[in-house]
């Protein structure tokens, strides 16, 4: 490979690459679309299927894109490029990762919108704006906020620059330190606020309602949501975790390294559970309320507790940093991919991306109020981006590239590059990988799209 096209830097210890991997995974996905998901999907049925996807299906891909980022220690375009012309795989492979990128910048369009809101309630923590609010308060002022596209459009806008500005650094510098002081707050404050939500809420019916195990909404379309989610939490599908893999040290093995990211990103899932649905049991919210529920339950969380405002502050803040550290794994692939290949500058091509992200940004804002309209399948703007990435496009990304892996790339590349630790996890990834995630995925995705 030649020296321009080789990545900055490899992370300085092995604990760096899990701070960047949680960094990259945990986000909006686990604080604010986890528990609508299960909100709208039952319960303790999707909670049982999410969590054997996360473990099932979601590991073993995850630890393919980062096995095969770290054999090759290039961007995903030029890999499977490098791949294609040393004929270690056809050259059609080479569409897996646009469609990967192309889905990742995709996610980014609401993704910057919804931190937008994160950023919007931390002002509204500063002003007062959340004190002394009941159920019904709380969902007017966020159906008001819902219909300030200007208000919207300045936070999308602030967020994209944030984005812009740490994916034109090199990835490796500015990200690890960020992670590492940013998770441990934002589990210890999960943790606080879970404690706070079990004693006050109604813990009782929460619990029940995530162990509630239904049979009758054990169907393909929740199994597909719960695959569809779990990769969209790892960040699995859309070649960020490739990206970080070529950037780790080989003396750190893929699967602890991955296992734990799983671990903390199910935890960070969990905790922000447990403080939604005791509360919206307690204050009769809707549980299936979609994608207001956590902006409408957690400000009354935040009101019930001692210095609650400056609590709710510091949340959402955390929750728009830990929406940053995730945005920047979205835009990374093309960026890297423009600059190791075209030599556009880092931050030169974040910008030209971010502008076309930001773009797209406006209309999704504009879909929750002024230009509602059902495009196709009843679906607003949002509501399609979110539903064609997560149900379509990712899966079909994060079939692919783990079937490039698996059945693909010859066997010895991968076997050295895994082997290095513990020889008996090679086998026990490969063939779980190969018979187990890439057929069960394909079957929930095709059954889930033709709705058996
Ligand atoms: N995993 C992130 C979240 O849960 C979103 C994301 C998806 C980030 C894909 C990177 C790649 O919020």
């Amino acid at each position: 490979m030649p020296e321009s096209r080789c990545l900055q830097g490899i992370w300085s210890s092995p604990w760096i690459f899990i701070f960047a991997a949680a960094g990259s995974a945990i986000g909006l996905g686990n604080i604010w679309k986890f528990p609508y998901m299960l909100g709208a999907n039952g319960g303790g049925a999707f909670l049982l299927i999410y969590c054997l996807c996360l473990v099932v299906v979601g590991l073993p891909m995850l630890m393919a894109e980062v096995a095969l980022g770290r054999t090759v220690r290039s961007n995903p375009v030029d890999t499977v490029n490098d791949l294609a012309e040393r004929h270690v795989v056809p050259k059609y492979w080479v569409a897996v990762p646009y469609l990967a990128g192309v889905t990742g910048l995709l996610i980014l369009t609401f993704y910057s919108v919804i931190a937008g809101w994160a950023f919007a309630y931390s002002r509204r923590a500063v002003t007062g704006a959340l004190e002394n609010l009941d159920k019904v308060q709380s969902e007017a002022l966020f159906q008001d906020f819902l219909q300030a596209p200007v208000e919207m459009i300045f936070w999308h806008t602030l967020f994209m620059v944030m984005v812009v500005l740490v994916v034109g650094q090199a990835v490796t510098r500015g990200l690890s330190s960020v992670v590492k002081l940013l998770l441990p707050a934002l589990i210890f404050l999960l943790l606080l606020l879970a404690g706070y939500a079990l004693v006050v809420g109604a813990s009782s019916e929460a619990i029940s309602f995530l162990l509630r195990f239904d049979w009758d909404q054990v169907t393909f379309e929740v199994a597909l949501s719960a695959i569809g989610h779990a990769l969209f939490s790892l960040g699995v599908g859309l070649g960020a975790m490739f990206s970080y893999g070529a950037y780790m040290s080989k003396r750190m093995s893929i699967a602890k390294a991955c296992t734990i990211v799983v671990g903390l990103d199910l935890l960070v899932s969990i905790l922000s559970a447990l403080i939604i649905f005791p509360l919206t049991f307690a204050f009769g919210i809707d549980v299936d309320s979609g994608p207001s529920l956590p902006f409408v339950t957690l400000p009354i969380i935040f009101d019930l507790l001692p210095a609650g405002q400056v609590i709710g502050l510091v949340f959402f803040a955390l929750l728009a940093l830990a929406a940053l550290t995730s945005a920047i794994a979205l835009m990374e692939l093309f960026v890297s991919w423009l600059h190791e290949r075209f030599y556009v500058g880092r931050l030169k091509a974040s910008f030209i991306i971010g502008l076309v992200i930001w773009f797209c940004g406006i209309a999704i804002v504009l879909s929750f109020s002024h230009w509602d309209a059902k495009i196709a399948f009843g679906l607003n703007l949002f509501e399609l981006v979110d539903n064609v990435t997560s149900l379509i496009m990712l899966p079909v990304a994060a079939i692919a590239l783990s079937v490039l892996v698996a059945w693909v790339v010859p066997e010895p590349m991968l076997k050295n590059e895994m082997i290095a630790k513990n020889p008996s996890h090679f086998r026990w990834w490969y063939t779980t990988l190969k018979y187990v995630s890439i057929p069960a995925a394909v079957l929930i995705t095709v059954a889930g799209w033709i709705g058996v």
